[in-house]
């Protein structure tokens, strides 16, 4: 790297691309996963070191239930595999775990794992490391509207920011830059209300595969758009 890259503060990325790294090599989906799921360590540690303060990781959608049985239960194993094997390295590099979407579908086991986890993290300082599972854009809006509603918030109190302090990332900034792996160019209900301003970057690159080159061209390319929110 030649020059200084100023990195975004908040990076997002749809980590797609799995099942067809596994393809590609003639093995199973689940190792696809599994392969894509190793990358999450390596990944969090080079945006922690160029700077990055919001990593959100798109890691298993509210659409992604619909796969087959073996596949979900699969990527449900991996998750708790991760927050085991991972947690207190985490802890180490004082990295500050989040969990982003729905909880009441997953198990008791798995939700247990994820309160353990962010509750020994939740005062690190270092990289804030989101993880969206059972994520899903459209339902966080409306689960947004249904505690609104519960919490008797009247129509005019209601405004961009306060609606915004009812989401699942009522405490962190809007990401700067979402990155899509895998050459699908759409957002798949991905931080639908967040993304009003995001740059948007997508690479062909498999997420098993998306690494230090990735994340440099990723923030190359980033650098250079002019963001206008509207403006001149
Ligand atoms: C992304 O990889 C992980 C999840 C959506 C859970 P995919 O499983 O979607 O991989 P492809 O798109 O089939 O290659
Ligand atoms: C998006 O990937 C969801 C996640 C990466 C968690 P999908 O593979 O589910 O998206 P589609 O179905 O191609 O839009
Ligand atoms: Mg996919």
């Amino acid at each position: 790297m030649t020059e200084k890259l100023y990195p975004p503060q908040h990076v997002a990325i749809i980590l797609d691309g799995n099942g067809r790294w596994a393809k590609q090599r003639g093995l199973p989906r689940l190792l696809g996963h599994k392969a894509g799921s190793d990358n999450i360590h390596r990944v969090a540690g080079l945006f922690a070191n160029y700077g990055v303060k919001y990593l959100t990781l798109y890691m298993f959608s509210t659409e992604n239930w619909n796969r087959p049985e073996g596949e979900v239960n699969g990527l449900l194993k991996l998750l708790a595999e991760k927050i085991d094997s991972e947690t207190q390295t985490f802890h180490k590099a004082n990295i500050k775990l989040k969990h982003l979407g729905k909880l009441d579908g997953l198990s008791p086991q798995l939700r247990q794992k994820i309160k353990v986890a962010t509750e020994l993290t939740k005062n690190n300082t270092g990289l804030i490391l989101c993880l969206a599972f059972d994520y899903g854009g459209r339902d966080e809006i409306v689960e947004a509207v249904q505690r609104l509603i519960s919490d008797g918030v009247s129509p005019m109190g209601i405004d961009e920011t306060r609606f915004s302090q009812y989401l699942f990332s009522s405490d962190i900034p809007d990401p700067d830059l979402i990155i899509r792996t895998g050459g699908e160019m759409r957002l798949s209900n991905f931080l639908l209300w967040q993304a009003a301003y995001s740059e948007l970057y997508f690479t062909p690159v498999l997420w098993p595969d998306f690494g230090p080159k990735e994340i440099e061209d990723a923030f190359l390319d980033y650098r250079q758009r002019q963001r206008r929110f509207g403006r001149l």
